[in-house]
């Protein structure tokens, strides 16, 4: 019995000495102090132990037993996390703050905008970038070999879409989808082939509008873009009405808003053109309806004194931060 004993005792010091994690020090003491462990099942055999020599054999197997609980405890400890002063949490500490972003200038614009004319009961809808030819240029009278399409010229897919380098193509979108009385915004990006430099960019965003009833009139465009522009750029605004070409409206004009010694252009509007009614099955003797679209950029870059296009894409937050 003492023989064997010992030999449990050698071969748990052997083990001992490779048991380097908590699952380890857990399988260890199940095969020595587990139901069926080693040493659990030499005092099984205390029983069979003449009695003159089981207070000894007792004795051993008690001291065996306590070694090998008390290393255990001592591997459970060193391999326990909690015993890593990182793991203390202290609910007493201020929380972490997280950096919070801010909105992008471009759609602080977009917003301010819609806003205005949200106010006036203008809608506020979507519509694709990647468009069809039939709603970049055919539906809004430009046609293929119209020259005023080079100006609007963009990017193709091989599929033979566009990258929509107007927002007008919603105009159709709304138009076909809906009956009068309509009265719609539609912002959102576009793209056109241009060399990058400080006042052009491949990619930039428009807002579009479009308001469509049995009576509109030329002077209701007059006086909503007056009132618009007079909102966003202050009540004293000189705003100036130019005759200008689009080929889907007519007649058309560029809208001006006075800006130190000269004029901004800032807007392009018109009387939608009854071909353009006549491509969404309207009857242009019946509806009227006036559009218009701006530029976003250039209206933040006016305001904000920015001097170049680029900033507004490149995200440096020195640049974003500002706002
Ligand atoms: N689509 C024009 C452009 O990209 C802007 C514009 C002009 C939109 C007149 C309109 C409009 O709806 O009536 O320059």
């Amino acid at each position: 019995m003492k023989d064997s004993i010992s030999l449990v005792e050698k071969e748990a010091r052997e083990e001992l000495a490779r048991v380097d994690s908590a699952e380890k020090a857990e399988l260890f003491r199940v095969a020595y102090l587990g139901k069926k462990g080693k040493l659990t099942e030499l005092f099984k055999g205390l029983g069979a132990v003449p009695s003159d020599e089981k207070k000894a054999i007792g004795a051993e197997l008690n001291r065996v037993k306590q070694w090998l609980e008390t290393s255990i405890g001592e591997l459970r400890q060193k391999s326990s996390p909690k015993n890593s002063s990182v793991d203390v949490f202290d609910e007493t500490l201020p929380g972490i703050k997280l950096p919070r972003g801010s909105i992008h200038l471009l759609q602080q614009t977009i917003a301010e905008i819609s806003g205005i004319f949200n106010r006036m009961g203008f809608e506020t809808v979507e519509g694709p970038e990647i468009e069809t030819e039939f709603h970049n240029f055919t539906a809004l009278n430009i046609p293929l070999d119209h020259p005023s399409r080079d100006a609007f010229d963009t990017f193709y897919t091989e599929r033979g879409q566009v990258l929509r380098s107007q927002t007008s193509p919603v105009q159709i979108r709304v138009m076909k989808n809906r009956k009068p009385p309509l009265k719609v915004i539609a912002p959102g990006r576009v793209y056109r082939p241009d060399t990058v430099d400080a006042s052009h960019s491949f990619m930039f965003h428009q807002l579009e509008g479009l308001m469509v009833d049995e009576r509109v009139t030329f002077s209701d465009l007059k006086g909503v873009l007056h009132l618009f522009l007079r909102s966003l750029f202050g009540s004293q605004t000189k705003v100036r009405f130019r005759p200008h070409f689009f080929p889907f409206t007519e007649p058309s004009v560029e809208i001006d808003i006075q800006w130190g010694k000269g004029w901004l252009e800032i807007l392009g509007a018109g009387s939608v053109d009854p071909n353009v009614f006549e491509e969404v099955g309207y009857d242009p003797s019946v509806v009227r309806g006036f559009a218009f679209g701006m530029g976003i950029e250039r209206i933040a870059m006016l305001r904000h004194g920015i001097n170049d296009i680029r900033h507004f894409y490149e995200n440096d937050l020195r640049f974003l931060r500002q706002f």
